[in-house]
């Protein structure tokens, strides 16, 4: 039995098996108790162990980390905090774990310590209330699309083509690296690669997203993305998830309305369905964790445009590290004060000089600004980009000729507004940016099982 399950029960006499890993073990000459944990919950159960009945040699070798599977009876518990408990009449042992090498033998590592050994920190406390928030949240994700009509569509992440147009892209080739073969101008001769051409690991799902929006109505990817930016921070991974609704007819209203109710349900769903795990993350890392989260609940997004957002920034009387004039791209210092300082809650900065955005995105009349949405959090910055993308085939088609952009990369999604085209919008929600806010954690590497960051790819 789980011992999530376990610790609610209350058939008390039963005769139960539980197997976990050993978190503790104190006790007396007569008595052991072992800390027993499954990963199915943050708790332990407690195992009582009388010596009488256990060889003594076996119990020495049951020590923290240790794999134990324990037949018992479950009894009513007489401690405080826990309902039950188990108490052993034989323990099998899987796997020892030597108190002199184990590195989790003591409690309280640094998270920076744990990032080194990433391959083993799930089974701490932290990391295991993280993970299981992971998994709630990708579940609820799901749920929410399905509830409301959308499909899931499972875009490459081999592509020709970059959405982004940042070209921060990670290449994929069979081609012999140290050796490819050339062309008679001495270019690699790209014709010989698997593909037939050059081609990347996916930055975004967004632009087959399109073409799926444009036929089931409203879909969303949810998938890894990889950005070869060499971004050091707290708040960047070079392999991390997103999720990318797309929607027919939608316009930029109605997608700022969408990202807006599908974050609130997403913080609701954590706070009914992830407690236990919440209030200890809220007790270790961020005392204000579960107040933040109430609080986005509760309050209306602010809605913004990035002329009026430059404008409180230059008006701040701030110094900011980087200044701000019109047309620059706003930093996390200037999204932090707008979110923190200035409306102290969640904006939706939009309108922003199309210098600054994708080719993808709808052009205002005024020729300067594209209908461009970025959600801002506190604590975070950007959670979400989205947009209104242009609809209008010659404007599209102009816009991708003034950025350079190979058309015969592009072919497919002009098509795209050359045959029924319409009015469709869409976001991008970083799902660890997510996590970021949903945990409390400061630091994106830990709310990913494995992290890939510049020169980290271990485990
Ligand atoms: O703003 P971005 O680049 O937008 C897109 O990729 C669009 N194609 C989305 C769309 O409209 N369908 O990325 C979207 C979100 C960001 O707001 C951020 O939350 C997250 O993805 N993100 C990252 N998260 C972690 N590490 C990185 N390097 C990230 N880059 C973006
Ligand atoms: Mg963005």
């Amino acid at each position: 039995m789980r011992i999530a399950q376990l610790l609610k029960s209350t058939e008390y006499g039963s005769q139960v098996v539980v197997k976990g890993w050993v978190r503790t073990k104190r006790g007396n000459k007569n008595v052991a108790f072992l800390a027993l944990n499954d990963g199915s919950c943050l708790a332990n159960i407690q195992i009582v162990v009388d010596l009488a009945k256990i060889n003594e040699e076996s119990l020495r070798t049951i020590t923290t980390g240790a794999c134990v599977a324990v037949s018992g009876t479950l009894v009513e518990s007489l401690g405080a905090g826990q309902g039950v408990e188990v108490q052993a009449e034989s323990i099998e042992i899987y796997g020892t774990a030597d108190p002199a090498t184990y590195p989790l033998q003591k409690k309280g590592h640094s998270l920076e310590f744990l990032r080194d050994i990433a391959y083993l920190r799930p089974r701490t406390n932290t990391f295991s209330a993280v993970l299981r928030i992971r998994h709630a949240m990708a579940f609820a994700i799901h749920k929410y699309f399905n509830d409301r009509g959308f499909y899931y569509l499972h875009t490459p992440l081999i592509t020709a083509s970059d959405c982004e147009g940042a070209g921060a892209m990670f290449q994929v080739t069979t081609l012999d690296v140290d050796n490819p073969p050339r062309t008679e101008e001495g270019k690699v001769d790209y014709s010989q690669d698997f593909f037939g051409k050059p081609c990347s690991l996916t930055v975004s799902g967004q632009l087959e997203g399109e073409l799926g929006a444009l036929s089931l109505g409203q879909i969303y990817t949810f998938g890894p993305t990889f950005r070869a930016e060499n971004s050091n921070t707290p708040r960047h991974l070079a392999e991390f998830w997103m999720i990318e609704p797309e929607m027919a007819f939608y316009e930029l209203e109605d997608n700022m309305a969408l990202a807006e109710d599908f974050l609130k349900y997403l913080i609701a769903y954590a706070l009914e369905h992830c407690r236990e795990d919440l209030e200890f993350m809220n007790k270790m890392w961020d005392n204000e964790l579960l107040e933040r989260l109430q609080f986005v609940l509760d309050n209306d997004f602010v809605r913004l445009d990035y002329t009026e957002g430059i404008r409180i920034l230059q008006e701040s009387g701030r110094k900011f590290e980087f200044p701000c004039d019109w047309g620059c791209d706003l930093q996390s210092e200037h999204e932090r004060y707008l979110v923190e300082e200035h409306f102290k809650r969640p904006v939706i900065l939009i309108n922003y000089p199309k210098e600054i955005k994708a080719f993808y995105m709808k052009m205002n009349d005024d020729g300067k600004t594209v209908r461009a949405m970025d959600v801002l959090f506190p604590k975070i910055g950007e959670i979400i980009g989205g947009s209104e993308r242009e609809a209008d085939f010659g404007k599209l088609r102009a816009r991708i000729d003034e950025l350079n952009i190979p058309e015969k990369d592009m072919w497919w999604y002009l098509d795209t507004r050359r045959w029924g085209s319409a009015p469709h919008s869409g976001f991008g929600l970083g799902f660890e940016r997510l996590l970021l806010f949903v945990t409390g954690m400061g630091n994106i590497r830990d709310v990913i099982p494995f992290p890939r960051t510049p020169k980290n790819a271990e485990f």
